[in-house]
């Protein structure tokens, strides 16, 4: 292990002590903090350690992002080196880590491509609506563009624009009422059709969905379409191979942007350095995050074309510049570390391993699980997959909330971290699988294992409920 790990109950103590009488946390209701409270110290590949010495296999890679792994001690070499040399100054001047990162960026996008700088996902989204809303502002003076149309159960981030776009009525709606310019249409959950439709004799009705919104909405309102390629937060929704395709098309007749949210899809995760390189779509602005920087600090990205780039150039008087800043935006020991993160990716080729990883393990979870009545559908990309759990796969209803947390805590208590689908009253009854992109194919089969017997342990407990 990269630190010291030696199980230390004292720390361990303390740590919970002050954290419970200081800290809020995000999400998890205190009371089970104080139950089962995991202090992690340290981690190595795919694995980390609590302070009491378990040891966990992290098959979500922290929250969808570790994906070069833990314990990556060249990092903070790399770090501390740029702390020493600049640590910090606003991104309205220049830094030399951030013309890398994003000249990188440019190059896996395949040139073309500019990158404003922020922190997060969801700063990385909200950038993007308003360059979109700045944008058609520069470029359709007169008239009044400014709707984003984005698909019911989306996850988009979590301040109130992102939240407003995004589709997940109990992460929304505590935080009510938002304004109305972003509109909703089915997503391409085609396990569970929200049109009640079945691919391909659907002919994707659900792509089609966007443009009848842009026509009802009028096109000369709408700025831009934002989606996920694959859509993770939800269960792990791969759309139909059309679908992109069409959506990028319909975006094209109406001149409306066409936003990719890359969070969790980029970076390898799904087998491509980008998820919606599998089917060749070329979005005109790009949230990345995550996986950018593998979550060693913080950092994130919104990507645009030059077309949209262009639009900011102008005369001083034009005032045409991008009008916004974030204090730490294109931070300069965040940007190196970045780099090296995804120098790290290219050398160890960690997209193909993703994608012959995922296909091992793929292959091993649906050769195993389906023998299990509960076992709806296995899905998913690369290294992000998803596990529907069902009564029974004739009615396909969803398993019952408590049994489906009971396999997480079935796996957990069984050494491995797994994750759960958000979605409310649809769509969170998936088991998610997002684990660093280094995962052997012993722990590949650890997951398959563990994941085999917590879903036998649901089936027993179902039983002698029923
Ligand atoms: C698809 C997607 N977009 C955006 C975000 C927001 O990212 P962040 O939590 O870094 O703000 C997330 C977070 O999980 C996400 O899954």
């Amino acid at each position: 292990m990269s630190q010291t790990n030696q199980p230390d109950p004292e720390i361990r103590r303390k740590v919970v002590e002050q954290d419970l009488a200081n800290v809020l946390h995000p999400l998890v209701q205190h009371k089970a903090l104080e139950e089962k409270q995991m202090v992690v110290t340290g981690g190595q590949g795919s694995t980390i350690v609590d302070a009491d010495g378990t040891t966990y296999l992290d098959a979500m890679a922290g929250l969808w992002c570790v994906n070069i792994g833990y314990g990556r001690t060249e990092l903070a070499q790399v770090a501390a080196e740029q702390m020493q040399q600049i640590a910090y100054y606003p991104h309205t001047g220049m830094n030399l880590p951030a013309a890398q990162l994003a000249e990188q960026l440019n190059t896996l996008m395949g040139g073309g491509y500019h990158s404003y700088f922020v922190n997060s996902g969801s700063e990385a989204n909200e950038a993007g609506f308003k360059i979109a809303r700045q944008y058609v502002k520069h470029e359709y003076p007169g008239e009044f563009r400014f709707k984003t149309i984005s698909r019911y159960y989306a996850y988009h981030g979590t301040t109130l624009a992102t939240l407003a776009a995004g589709g997940m009525g109990d992460r929304k709606g505590k935080f009510e009422p938002y304004a109305g310019e972003f509109v909703h249409v089915p997503a391409p959950t085609c396990y569970r059709c929200p049109l009640g439709l079945e691919y391909p004799s659907c002919k994707v009705a659900c792509a089609q969905a966007i443009e009848n919104s842009i026509l009802g909405e009028g096109p000369q309102s709408v700025a831009e379409v934002i989606v996920e390629p694959i859509m993770s937060g939800v269960g792990i929704a791969v759309p139909p191979d059309e679908y992109l395709p069409m959506v990028e098309a319909i975006c094209r007749r109406y001149d409306v942007l066409l936003h990719v949210d890359e969070v969790i899809n980029g970076f390898g995760r799904t087998g491509k350095m980008f998820g919606h390189q599998h089917w060749g779509i070329s979005p005109d602005i790009m949230a990345v995050a995550k996986g950018i920087v593998s979550a060693y600090l913080p950092i994130a990205a919104t990507v645009v074309k030059n077309h949209v780039f262009e639009s900011f150039l102008g005369e001083v008087a034009d005032a045409r510049q991008v009008m916004q800043v974030n204090t730490y935006g294109g931070h300069p020991v965040a940007a190196a570390v970045a780099v090296r993160n995804i120098e790290i990716m290219l050398e160890e080729e960690l997209p193909q391993r993703a994608a012959t990883m995922g296909a091992y393990l793929m292959d091993g979870l649906k050769a195993t699980l389906f023998k299990h009545a509960i076992c709806g559908d296995v899905r998913g990309k690369g290294l992000l997959i998803g596990i529907e759990l069902v009564t029974d796969r004739e009615s396909k209803t969803q398993l019952e909330g408590g049994l489906i947390a009971g396999v997480v805590e079935f796996c957990k208590a069984n050494g491995v971290i797994v994750g759960r689908s958000g979605g409310g009253l649809r769509h969170s009854n998936t088991i998610a699988l997002s684990p660093p992109l280094v995962i052997t194919r012993s722990e590949c089969d650890t997951l398959i294992e563990v994941l085999d017997r917590a879903l036998a342990d649901a089936v027993a407990k179902r039983a002698g409920r029923g």
